[in-house]
């Protein structure tokens, strides 16, 4: 009897106990079950995606953050996601809590350019990776190639003379002659040829459907994807029975201590040609425009850049330019500021909360993709006084806190950001001493594809100051 009543008691107490535990568990979590951001999500699976993208995408988020607020939610391509427009929750994605938003990219897009490469990962790999980048762009190595850079600027503008040319194109052609130039040193010549033409395939399919069929753009860029590896490890091959030190980025992935693997180096070389070629060519190209439109700007710069060659001449030294040189650039560089804000070129990024996360009062939970909407910051009146004008002088004062982040900004922010500036100081060099150039066509609609550009690519025509 009395053992009975020992179990009865002792049921009591573990249900008692079970029970509490459950009631405050219950408690707890109405307390703290914060709301999702304010917004709609659309239609089943497919969204708001179509209402994004069958209009310009700005329109969208900037008629979203007017309704909601500068964080609300939406659904696009198959994903929930929230979409953040002000520089501070900006500022605690990308970097006060970056370790709570993963990068992500779509899965077709990481085989495409590599699994391994430096854009997809987190934490120790990436730490490394970054430094190794970051060695091969640094200010120390890259005033070292000022010569080459120019050189090859030059050769090409030759080339245009007269000529009525696709802005974009060319310019692709100008920057991806750079990346190679960072990559492989002068020996970049020996490979152009055959690394440009798999890159033009493989660009042609990254934005296509990911259906890996033969006949299709995907199929293709997959195969070229193959082949750009197979050039790769010829030249690593190379390298590694000449063994001297190379001063560019393969040098540099092939130094790191521990040891990177042939695919790990040809995953980050492929994936940084790839982000140094468009986003530059789309920022010349809108660079090239706004100065066009600008008569009383581009004036200012070109008696700025002829002013550096006078001093040179005066001082009878060579006209080719120097690190120096470029340090004197204030007004270009301005420009080149102030086209980074109006085209915004990026016009966002992707991360992914990976936990439930707190946020501003909201909850953010796992797997939904953070989206920080760079070109919302940059035109929104709150940050830039008449934002849509195109006006340089705005950055002789320092722009607010967090509210200019053309490069991103944190730990993931662009390692290439003085490369670009540098190649575009001295092709803008060359081009407003020695040429003029005019529209030609229709200018006013932008194209995404995916970096914000000008229509048809802004066609140009190109003459000889005489
Ligand atoms: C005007 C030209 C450029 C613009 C506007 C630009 C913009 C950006 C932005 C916004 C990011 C951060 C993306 C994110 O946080 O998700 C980024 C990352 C990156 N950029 Fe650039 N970029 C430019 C040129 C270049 C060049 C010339 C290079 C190569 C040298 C380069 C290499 C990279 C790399 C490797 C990353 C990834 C860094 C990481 O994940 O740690 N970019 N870029």
């Amino acid at each position: 009897m009395e053992f009975m009543s020992t179990i009865c008691l002792f049921l009591v107490v573990i249900l008692t106990y079970f029970l509490i535990v459950f009631l405050l568990k219950f408690l707890y979590s109405a307390q703290t079950k914060l709301p999702l951001p304010p917004g709609t999500m659309g239609w089943p699976y497919i969204g708001e995606t179509f209402q994004l993208y069958s209009q310009n995408p700005n329109v969208f988020f900037a008629s979203k953050v007017k309704k909601y607020g500068s964080i609300f939610k939406s659904h696009i391509l198959g994903c929930p996601c929230v979409m953040i427009s002000s520089p501070e929750e900006a500022k605690l994605v990308l970097v006060s809590k970056a370790h709570l938003f993963k990068p992500t990219f779509p899965a077709s897009k990481e085989r495409m350019l590599g699994k391994q490469a430096i854009f997809f990962q987190q934490g120790e790999y990436h730490t490394k990776l970054r430094k190794l980048v970051l060695t091969a762009f640094m200010p120390e190595t890259i005033k070292n190639k000022i010569l080459d850079i120019e050189s090859i600027a030059v050769s090409l503008l030759q080339s245009w003379e007269g000529r009525l040319i696709n802005t974009f194109q060319e310019m692709k052609t100008y920057t991806f002659n750079v990346a190679l130039l960072f990559m492989f040193g002068r020996d970049e010549v020996l490979y152009r040829e055959d690394l440009k033409r798999c890159y033009y395939i493989l660009e042609k399919g990254y934005n296509s459907m990911p259906v890996n069929l033969p006949g299709t753009l995907f199929h293709k860029a997959m195969k070229a994807r193959k082949d750009l590896a197979q050039i790769l490890a010829k030249i690593l091959k190379l390298r590694r029975q000449m063994k001297h030190d190379y001063s560019d980025l393969l040098g540099s992935l092939m130094d790191d201590e521990e040891g990177l693997d042939d695919e790990q180096i040809a995953d980050n070389i492929i994936g940084v040609i790839f982000a140094a070629r468009d986003t530059t060519a789309s920022l010349i190209t809108w660079i090239l425009k706004f100065l066009a439109e600008n008569p009383s700007v581009l004036h200012a710069v070109t008696e700025e850049q002829e002013s550096i060659i006078k001093n040179k001449v005066e001082r009878g030294e060579d006209r080719i330019l120097s690190w120096a040189d470029t340090k004197k650039m204030t007004i270009t560089k301005r420009v080149i500021q102030e086209s980074l804000r109006v085209a915004s070129i990026l016009s966002f990024t992707f991360r992914e909360a990976v936990e439930d996360v707190e946020f501003n009062g909201y909850l953010i939970p796992k797997g939904w993709k953070v989206l920080p909407l760079f070109r919302n910051i940059h035109h929104c009146r709150d940050n830039f006084c008449d934002p849509e004008k195109f006006d340089p002088s705005r950055f002789e004062v320092a722009p607010k806190a967090n509210a200019f982040m053309p490069f991103g900004s944190g730990t993931h922010s662009c390692p290439g950001n003085e490369l670009a500036k540098l190649e575009i100081l001295v092709l803008i060099h060359h081009l407003t001493t020695k040429f003029r150039w005019s529209l030609v066509g229709p200018q006013n609609d932008i194209q995404y594809e995916p970096f914000a550009l000008p229509q048809n690519g802004l066609p140009i025509q190109l003459s000889l100051k005489r």
